[in-house]
């Protein structure tokens, strides 16, 4: 009998447990195969006790549930996992390629492929694991919505209506005290979820990584709006925008990954802000609340087909390939051209453009 793996690796995103109930619940009932789940992304594939057999009971209510009931860690690449070594007492750690132990261990369960619902990091991994000869399909995973090949991934429309919900809230306080409100929202190398955002909240400055912003023309929007008598801004950040000829902001501290984390990038825009015009501004950072919770309608929905899309493309015997939305249809897309290079907010894109057209100032003051 067919019997398939499935992990949920890297940051967790509303709409994983909606992969894997249409996974599982697909592969059993299409197709009378057993489900394995693995715990923690590939660590559970490294450390013994981490897998378990997955019914139909156990995807039972999970649909609306935030999260995964897999659990998950950016902290566990095969290809440089952190292992203690050395006699008692005297232990260190040492970064070690661990992959053979993985590909062992699915042979060990019997696999003949594994789902990886993932980020660019978790699905960089699966095509290095699928050279040494793993079967796997990739299900992409983001709330940034930058994974190259597809047009959207699911988690990114929660986090844009989570994001947007505080921007109508951010509006009326905002108003009421004649004051700039920056929203500070996720999105590392990529503007997604504060253009989108800032759009569908009707901000009036938007700044994002692809555009480094010029606090000149940010001060000047704002100062407009107060001389026509409108005495409030909104104005959405996404955590990686920098201003021109700057850089990034960063945390003191990294994760356990040793990953640096971003932040402070809504403050700073303030103190220029306030550098420049007499304004009371206050910075609100909206961090994980982005990224936990229930799923929207639509991420429900592209989460569910992107579960089922993936078992039949094992079925269909298309190992290596990732599950991708392109013009509202499910295609595959071998992993390799979509890993490695990022899906920006193309500056010549319409809904850029739109927001120029609203008069949003995206921070180059055109
Ligand atoms: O990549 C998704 C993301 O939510 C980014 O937007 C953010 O920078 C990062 O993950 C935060 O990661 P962590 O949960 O490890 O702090």
């Amino acid at each position: 009998m067919t019997r398939i793996g499935i992990l949920t690796g890297g940051g967790d995103c509303p709409g994983l447990n909606a992969v894997i109930r249409a996974a599982v619940k697909t592969a059993i009932t299409c197709h009378g195969w057993e489900v394995i789940g693995i715990e923690d992304g590939f660590e559970g594939l490294i450390l013994p006790g981490k897998t378990r057999a997955l019914g139909l009971a156990d995807v039972r209510g999970i649909l609306p549930r935030g999260g995964t009931i897999l659990g998950t860690t950016n902290r566990a690449d095969p290809f440089h996992y952190e292992v203690e070594v050395g006699a008692e007492g005297e232990t260190r750690a040492e970064v070690r390629d661990v992959s053979d132990r993985v590909m062992d261990r699915a042979a060990e369960l019997g696999l003949d492929a594994l789902v990886v619902i993932g980020g660019d990091g978790s699905l960089r991994i699966t095509v290095e694991l699928i050279a040494k000869g793993l079967g796997a399909v990739g299900v992409p995973k983001t709330i940034d919505n930058d994974i190259a090949g597809t047009n959207v991934s699911f988690g990114f429309d929660t986090a844009v209506n989570m994001a947007m919900e505080a921007l109508d809230r951010l509006h009326t306080t905002a108003s009421s005290h004649h004051r700039a409100m920056i929203l500070e929202v996720m999105g590392r190398d990529a503007g997604w979820i504060a253009l989108h955002a800032g759009i569908a909240g009707g901000a009036d400055v938007i700044l994002i990584p692809e555009i480094p912003y010029d606090i000149v023309a940010v001060a000047a929007k704002v100062r407009e709006r107060h001389q026509r008598g409108t005495r409030f801004s909104i104005l959405v950040v996404a955590e990686g925008a920098r201003p021109s000829g700057g850089v990034a902001l960063y945390r003191a501290e990294r994760d356990l990954s040793g990953a640096r984390r971003l932040g402070g990038i809504g403050e700073a825009v303030a103190a220029q802000l306030k550098a420049l015009m007499d304004v009371e501004v206050r910075v609100t950072v909206l961090g994980h609340v982005q990224r936990g919770g229930s799923p929207s309608a639509y991420d429900r929905l592209l989460a569910s087909r992107f579960g089922a899309y993936a078992v039949q493309l094992i079925a269909e015997g298309k190992l290596g390939h990732m599950v991708a939305l392109r013009d509202d249809r499910l295609v595959a897309l071998p992993l390799s051209e979509a890993v490695g290079h990022q899906k920006l907010v193309p500056l010549d894109g319409d809904v850029l453009a739109t927001a120029r057209g609203l008069g949003v100032c995206v921070g180059d003051g055109v």
